[in-house]
């Protein structure tokens, strides 16, 4: 049987994570904005390996608990493993979301770059407020990926010679149109929630932008370098031909399909380790409150 793709997924997983914020937000989120004072129960829809639950359970009060939900069985193997000698209390289900019904018993329903996946994502988002008690809160950390392109910057190279913004914005859009899937989901969500009945909406953005430049220390650059690989910047081609039919069976035109290629062309050329590129993935975040929502 062929392997669920999210499974052969888990190095990326580990290794991009760090790229999106800096734990000093998180904790201002926790504390300052979230304001979680008291122990609650989260439910992580699309959890992975629980990226989520290590990174908030250390920030949350004593006694708070996480419950994480993955369609990946060798993700949610990771995931046990690597709570299973720490002090918190959580639980990982193999499950796929859109199949099951989740009980209304959690304080927050949370998810990090699970949305963007869905091909209905606004009912995957009506689940996660159902699986919410009364007062409590859904908190989503989805891509907007056009934001995310418009903020790079590689030393030595106009920005358009890189990446192509009206190309790339109307190739998200055809996918959406396409496939339901929105890379720009993170900036729907406040409306969708709204839609939702839920309150109290607010939407922040993440902190973090990377900084690949000579003066790093050898082994941060490496890092670094590895992550930004990783995570697709820079990423070699193969065929031309393929990459362009591709393309234009996304809705692309041949002149900006073939732009489109020259542009990742340069871009894995002129990327190495020796590079000053800043990246910035600007994830949004969004979060509201769930009062009698049906
Ligand atoms: C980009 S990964 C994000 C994982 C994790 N939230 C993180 O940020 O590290 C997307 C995750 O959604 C999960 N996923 C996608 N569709 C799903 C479904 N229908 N039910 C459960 N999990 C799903 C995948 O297995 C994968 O782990």
């Amino acid at each position: 049987m062929e392997e669920y793709y999210w499974d052969t997924k888990l190095e990326y997983l580990k290794r991009t994570r760090d790229l999106y914020y800096n734990d000093d937000y998180l904790e201002f989120l926790v504390k300052y904005v979230w304001k979680l004072s008291k122990p609650v129960h989260i439910v992580d829809f699309g959890c992975g390996y629980g990226y989520l639950g290590l990174k908030l359970l250390p920030l949350l009060p004593t006694g708070s608990k996480y419950t994480g939900i993955d369609k990946g069985q060798q993700l949610i193997n990771k995931g046990r493993e690597l709570f299973h000698n720490l002090k918190y209390e959580t639980e990982f289900f193999v499950a796929d979301t859109n199949e099951i019904e989740i009980e209304r018993k959690y304080d927050i329903a949370i998810c990090h770059a699970f949305l963007l996946h869905m091909s209905e994502p606004k009912r995957m988002l009506q689940k996660m407020v159902k699986s919410v008690v009364n007062e409590g809160k859904i908190i989503c950390f989805e891509p907007h990926w056009i934001s995310n392109m418009s903020s790079y910057y590689v030393s030595g190279y106009e920005q358009t010679q890189i990446i192509k913004l009206g190309i790339l914005q109307k190739l998200f859009e055809e996918d959406v149109k396409q496939k339901g899937k929105d890379g720009n989901i993170g900036a729907k969500i406040p409306l969708y929630l709204t839609e939702l009945g839920v309150e109290n909406i607010e939407c922040r953005i993440s902190d973090k932008v990377n900084f690949l430049n000579p003066n790093m220390n050898q082994i941060d650059k490496r890092k670094l370098y590895n992550s930004l690989k990783e995570e697709g910047l820079g990423e070699e081609l193969t065929n031309r031909q393929v990459f362009i039919e591709g393309l234009k069976n996304r809705g692309v035109t041949l002149k900006d399909a073939q732009e489109q290629y020259e542009a990742e062309q340069l871009f894995s050329q002129v990327f190495s380790i020796d590079s000053s590129l800043a990246y910035t993935p600007s994830m949004k975040i969004t979060f509201g409150e769930v009062k009698n929502c049906t």
